[in-house]
């Protein structure tokens, strides 16, 4: 069965708090999901495979770190990951992006894909899949499957807000993904808004409500 990873550190816990807050401001809401997101990719790049290396200092040869092999890729689930990809790429601005295109139905809740474009080497790649929100799991577990059926396999998913609902079936669907969560929230209204969440992260991020 898959990890799953809940954040407690102090500032993640401080600025989602912030978020939720329904007097946020837009510009203050997307910055805040940049900032969150790279706190918790800290945490999940903590066991990316290192190698060493001989370079030059001013000084004298040394052996330094550096992550092992192909690298990374990350791959936001439009729209409303594309901000924590901003903040993904200040910490590694040479990982590759890949796109996947996807919404909820609003009556079925069933996701809907409309685009998928991914760097032509991410089955090498260590994959970092990124949505703020993980509510019934279903636009997760379907981004996860997209992924596999090209044979992309190295996957961990990170989401600022989850429901207990979703944890549970991407767990199901794929235990091979490990999935890192800024906060766990109660569980999912009628409607299929997480409790007490932050409403709809692409609507607040976005400005579109
Ligand atoms: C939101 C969110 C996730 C999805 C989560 O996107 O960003 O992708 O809902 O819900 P689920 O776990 O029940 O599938 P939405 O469908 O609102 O699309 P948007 O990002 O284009 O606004
Ligand atoms: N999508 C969102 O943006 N928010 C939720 O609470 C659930 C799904």
């Amino acid at each position: 069965m898959s990890k799953v990873i809940i954040m407690d550190h102090p500032l993640i816990q401080h600025k989602i708090g912030i978020m939720r807050k329904k007097t946020t401001s837009t510009k203050e809401f997307r910055a805040l999901v940049a900032e969150v997101a790279g706190l918790i990719y800290y945490e999940a790049s903590r066991d990316l495979p290192l190698a060493d290396k001989v370079i030059e200092t001013p000084l004298m040869k040394t052996t330094v770190k550096e992550i092992a092999g192909k690298k990374l890729c990350v791959v936001p689930i439009l729209r409303a990951g594309l901000h924590m990809a901003d903040g993904i790429l200040n910490l590694t601005p040479n990982a590759k992006v890949g796109h996947i295109g996807l919404y909820r139905d609003e009556e079925t809740l069933e996701p809907v894909e409309y685009f998928c474009k991914m760097p032509s080497d991410a089955a090498v790649r260590h994959i970092f899949l990124v949505d703020p929100m993980l509510a019934t799991g279903g636009s997760a577990v379907a981004a996860i499957d997209l992924l596999k059926k090209r044979g992309i396999e190295k996957i961990r998913f990170l989401c600022l807000i989850a429901a207990p609902e979703g944890v549970k079936r991407l767990q199901e669907a794929h235990p091979d993904v490990d999935i890192y969560i800024g906060a766990l929230d109660t569980k999912l209204n009628e409607h299929g808004y997480i409790l007490p969440g932050l409403g709809d992260a692409g609507d607040r991020i976005y400005g579109t409500k």
